[in-house]
């Protein structure tokens, strides 16, 4: 692992050798991996902390009174732990293990929603979600028939605060916000926007799609003061197949579980009724991703020791040389041209010689790894008046060598469709 007492990160990333995946090659040239807001590279204590369980002391967990089911589950429930302090929460009680943050808002949807709205009340989401707090939100309306009202994206990719002031209502039970846009990197003003919808009903419910967010910034959600936060793990440098919902505990605890099954329960008959665990175990129906929380765990040591906002300041150097580099660029066309104090590591464009996807295949021949379609965030493309981008996503190991790269695939580009 890198020095954790280097405080001076530089754009060329010090830390990129703990990513044993970066040292490969791609058609003949040295990876520049630059699709990590799809989901980011692991870096070596990561893999080595799954290892040690697989190879050293695997069992199911909860269940099991031998030794290392006992110690297996004393790691699993202090990583519990270890996620509640790196976001701030009060209590290990505020983390439900999820499978992905995608699960996360549909548990929000499905228990909460279906426990707390009927018919008329209203939600509000906004143009640049992901489909993850959208999808769930149009399933919940079919179901009871509650009404989605969408605030807009400025042409700049910034929320248009004043007209989603306007749509709050007597009506709106709750509203789901982006923390960091996925497609335009766009940063949204959290704290304004919480202040202003408990300004208006302390009652409304607030959900803070942070799958973006937890990768580019220090989190505490306490301070953030929103009821549901939902994040995913293999964005921050854990594995797939882990995701986290906090939620506040009286409302975790006042919600009906999302599905039933072994460990959620605190006693199953046939002639009773079945009783349910307290919060957050409730959520957690089933045999949990035991191993990938362990490697999420050592993840977030990982993190911690280099600390959130050195990363952040690392790649708003990057993102600054980037943004600088890719506008030389003839005839591309930046989105989310906000200032960068508003911004991640995100670069998402269009060149007006060729199609973002035959951009990702010219670009995969040089080496250089980037995302091209609509980023799960159709409604935001339509917005735009555009179907897809190209993306080149930034993260704590990216550096000046991938930014590089990124400019000679794409003058190619130009070469190639003039
Ligand atoms: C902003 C945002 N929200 C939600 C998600 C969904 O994450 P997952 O597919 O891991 O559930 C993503 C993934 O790209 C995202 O970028």
């Amino acid at each position: 692992m890198a020095d954790d007492t280097d405080d001076t990160i530089e754009i060329n990333s010090s830390y990129r050798a703990d990513f044993p995946a970066l040292s490969k090659t791609m058609n003949g040239n040295p990876l520049a991996f630059l699709d990590s807001a799809a989901s980011a590279q692991k870096p070596r204590c990561v893999i080595d902390s799954m290892d040690a369980v697989l190879t050293g002391g695997y069992s199911n967990i909860h269940r099991g009174l031998y030794e290392i089911s006992q110690n297996l589950t004393q790691e699993f429930e202090n990583t519990r732990k270890k996620i509640a302090g790196f976001i701030g929460a009060s209590s290990e009680k505020n983390i439900v293990f999820t499978r992905n943050a995608t699960e996360g808002v549909n548990l929000v949807a499905q228990s909460w929603g279906r426990a707390n709205l009927k018919a008329g009340d209203e939600i509000i989401i906004t143009q640049m979600e992901h489909h993850a707090n959208i999808v769930p939100w149009q399933i919940l309306a079919g179901q009871i028939g509650v009404v989605i009202k969408v605030a807009p994206v400025l042409s700049d990719g910034v929320l248009d605060i004043c007209k989603f002031e306007k749509l709050l209502s007597d009506k709106t039970k709750f509203v789901g916000v982006v923390e960091i846009s996925n497609a335009f990197g766009t940063i949204n003003p959290i704290d304004k926007i919480v202040k202003m919808v408990r300004g208006y009903n302390s009652d409304i419910k607030i959900l803070i799609d942070g799958a973006q967010g937890i990768v580019h910034r220090s989190v505490n959600v306490s301070d953030m003061d929103a009821d549901f936060y939902v994040f995913t793990g293999h964005k921050l440098y854990a594995p797939t197949g882990i995701g986290i919902l906090y939620g506040k505990y009286d409302l975790l605890q006042s919600m009906p579980p999302y599905q039933g099954g072994g460990d959620m329960i605190e006693r199953v008959s046939l002639t009773y009724s079945t009783i349910y665990r307290e919060a957050p175990y409730k959520f957690e129906a089933g045999t949990p991703a035991i191993v990938e929380v362990i490697g999420l765990g050592a993840a977030v040591d990982y993190l911690v020791g280099i600390s959130m906002d050195k990363i952040m300041e690392h790649e708003r150097k990057l993102l600054e040389y980037a943004t600088q580099a890719i506008s030389d660029i003839d005839g591309l066309t930046l989105y989310g041209t906000m200032d960068l104090t508003q911004k991640a590591g995100i670069l998402s464009f269009t060149m007006d010689c060729a199609h973002s996807s035959d951009i990702g295949m010219i670009l995969d021949q040089c080496g250089v790894a980037v995302r091209s379609g609509h980023h799960c965030a159709m409604p935001l493309m339509e917005a735009m008046g555009i179907d897809s981008t190209a993306r080149a996503s930034l993260a704590l190991y990216s550096d000046k060598s991938d930014i590089d790269a990124l400019i000679m695939g794409l003058k190619k580009v130009r070469e190639l469709f003039k």
